[in-house]
């Protein structure tokens, strides 16, 4: 089922998410919802924060060497846990949460992780590139931080001016 995503200035993206406990049905049925919704917008990751659900789960996929988003590479995060950094790398970013706005952030080039599978089983694991990236956005998400808010603080400004406008354009 494709959830409703909310978006900025909504105040639960502000929230921290708790740990997952059981590793059942419900859980595997919102694991579902969340890459159906994520694959209907257009998204390459997703945080479950971001459907409403206070739970430390995000789902990454990233588009293959052809540029296809296939299933086969969907990458399932539950309880994540950030065990090092090294590095720093420049993206340009984007998140279903603050539609239509782009813009550079600096991150870790290189992550070393630990998380627990649908399954509940308990994976370690590096990553850099575009997965780092994704990794840190999401779990940003996690713990109520949106990747503008890592933005310098006139890029911050203009944003929030230009958001306003937008919003007020909306209504
Ligand atoms: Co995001």
């Amino acid at each position: 089922m494709i959830r409703e995503i909310i978006t900025y200035p909504n105040k639960l993206l502000k929230q921290k998410s708790h740990n997952v406990e059981d590793f059942n049905n419900e859980l595997h049925a919102l694991l579902d919802d969340m890459y159906e919704t994520m694959v209907a917008k257009n998204g390459i990751g997703l945080a479950a924060i971001q459907i409403a659900k206070r739970l430390n789960i995000l789902i990454i996929n990233l588009p293959n060497k052809e540029d296809n988003q296939v299933k086969e590479d969907l990458l399932e995060v539950i309880n994540p846990k950030i065990i090092e950094k090294k590095g720093s790398t420049l993206y340009t970013e984007g998140c279903l949460s603050v539609p239509e706005y782009y813009e550079d952030v600096e991150r870790a080039e290189w992550i070393k992780v630990e998380y627990h599978t649908r399954d509940g089983k308990l994976i370690s694991c590096e990553y850099d590139g575009l997965m780092a990236i994704a990794f840190q956005h999401e779990c940003d998400h996690l713990n109520g931080e949106l990747f503008i808010e890592k933005l310098p603080y006139l890029k911050r400004k203009k944003f929030e001016k230009d958001w306003k406008k937008k919003l007020k354009g909306k209504s």
